[in-house]
């Protein structure tokens, strides 16, 4: 259906009135031919048998013709017979004998004819009807020619077409009533899903009652009320967010509050020094948990566009980031590598997005795994794209949480290591955002934890 259709009903009815409307002239000119030939039958049987006493009155085809004999013909004077009949006698050549009229044989009357020929024609600006016959005479053959005007024929064409055409007219315009009728019975269930939607609460996200509907609309209500569905659980998820959010956030202001009052109520230098420090841990903490609460809104759906996007080379890319990583790997003890792939390792993406992704892997990694442990982060270039991971040697992520990690917030109990459980969901975002597969597994050797990002061929290197 066009755009600019605004009205089902309208554009339904317009369709219908140009049908009906075509269909009508079309029956009329059907009817007006069919008239014609049914109307000209019996004028012409009449027409044929005055041609005929004509004929007698003249004596043609006895041998004694009398061609000077006047036949008495209607003038077209009398009310009864509105129309003239003139008669013309010709000979084979077209000459004419004998006649009160100037009647030309018509083109189509040969020599050899010798039945009956009606032809139509005008004399004077009248429309005129002519039968044409042929008598055998002792100086070659005669040709009576019979035309009269066809007022009558046009009164009883007029008539029957009037009879025709007006109910017809008539019958369109009750038909059109009816559909218009039942159009709007029909679309009334949609007024009054119109009226429903409009007069809901604004946070009135309950479903819609397609029961009533016309079985055509159900499939457009089915998927209103499944979007309905998912707007409802995105609304209860944003809202849990920003209750978590909330909720993690006054953890480092209520400490940020004791330790100040603390500092403010000692008059011992070392407690206060003592308070001042908590003081920066808790803003570090706040600091940080703000910056992953904008690190999720960016990667999220909507939240950035994929214009900045450019060709990367990951291998570059993961280098930077795990260097940045030493010293703090180094105080913990953990031995942290980097494996490049051999080749180029381009893959079209944000930068700042990717390292923000691989400093929270980088991250968890260093701060789960136990002292003396080993982190490997690797780039390599599998048949089906770029892959990168980071993995470690420690205790693992059970799979029971494996799927749940992911979620904003989930933190798994008993690691004795704070955080507000945002690092993986920015990670799931990042790999979303840029159309890459996210996979979690133990480590090579069955033990610890490995986390991949499997980035998708860039188009052009598709082979065709
Ligand atoms: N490499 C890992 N080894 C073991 N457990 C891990 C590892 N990475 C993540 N986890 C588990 O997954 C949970 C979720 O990790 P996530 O990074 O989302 O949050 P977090 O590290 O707790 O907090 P933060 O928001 O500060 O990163 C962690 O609480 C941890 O229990
Ligand atoms: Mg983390």
């Amino acid at each position: 259906m066009a755009n600019s259709i605004r009205s089902l009903r309208s554009y339904l009815m317009q369709r219908l009135l140009i049908s009906l409307y075509l269909l009508w002239i079309v029956s009329t000119v059907v009817g007006y031919f069919a008239t014609i030939n049914y109307a000209n039958q019996p004028y012409d049987i009449v027409l044929l048998q005055r041609a005929n006493e004509v004929a007698t009155e003249l004596k043609l085809g006895s041998g004694h013709e009398q061609l000077d004999v006047i036949p008495t013909l209607p003038d077209g004077s009398d009310v009864g017979m509105p129309d003239s009949v003139v008669y013309t006698v010709t000979d084979s050549e077209g000459r004419k004998l004998a006649g009160n009229g100037n009647t030309l044989r018509p083109l189509s009357y040969r020599r050899d004819r010798t039945g009956p020929l009606f032809s139509n024609g005008e004399r004077e600006g009248q429309k005129t009807r002519m039968v044409s016959l042929t008598f055998p005479s002792k100086n070659g053959i005669l040709q009576l020619h019979v035309s009269e005007t066809t007022r009558q024929r046009q009164a009883l064409i007029r008539g029957i077409l009037a009879n025709i055409v007006i109910p017809q007219l008539l019958l369109t315009l009750i038909a059109l009533a009816v559909v218009w009728y039942g159009l709007k019975q029909g679309l009334r269930p949609l007024d009054r899903l119109r009226r429903d939607v409009v007069n809901r609460h604004r946070d009135d996200l309950s479903l819609l009652d397609g029961s009533k509907a016309p079985a055509e609309v159900r499939p457009l209500i089915d998927a209103v009320n499944d979007l309905l569905e998912r707007l409802k659980q995105v609304m209860a998820a944003q809202q849990r967010f920003v209750a978590d959010a909330a909720h993690q956030l006054r953890t480092p202001f209520a400490g940020l509050k004791t330790q100040s009052e603390l500092a403010l109520r000692s008059d011992e230098p070392e407690r206060k020094q003592h308070a001042l420090e908590h003081i920066l841990t808790s803003t570090q903490h706040g600091i940080r948990l703000v910056n992953q609460l904008l690190a999720l809104a960016r990667n999220e759906p909507g939240g950035q566009s994929n214009d900045n996007f450019t060709s990367l080379d990951l291998n570059q890319l993961a280098q930077e980031c795990t260097v940045n990583w030493v010293h703090m790997a180094l105080e913990k003890n953990i031995d942290l590598g980097f494996e490049g792939a051999s080749a180029t390792a381009e893959v079209r993406g944000d930068a700042n997005s990717l390292m923000e992704m691989l400093n929270n892997l980088i991250d968890n990694a260093i701060r789960y795994t136990p002292e003396g442990g080993h982190i490997t982060v690797r780039v390599i270039a599998t048949k089906h794209g770029m892959e990168m991971s980071v993995e470690d040697n420690g205790p693992g992520i059970e799979p029971q949480h494996r799927e749940r990690v992911f979620e904003r917030f989930y933190r798994i109990l008993g690691t004795g290591q704070s955080g507000s459980g945002l690092g993986l969901s920015i990670v799931a975002e990042v790999a979303k955002r840029h159309g890459a597969e996210l996979v979690l597994d133990a480590g090579s050797d069955g033990t610890g934890t490995r986390i991949s990002i499997r980035f998708p061929r860039p188009v052009s290197d598709h082979p065709s």
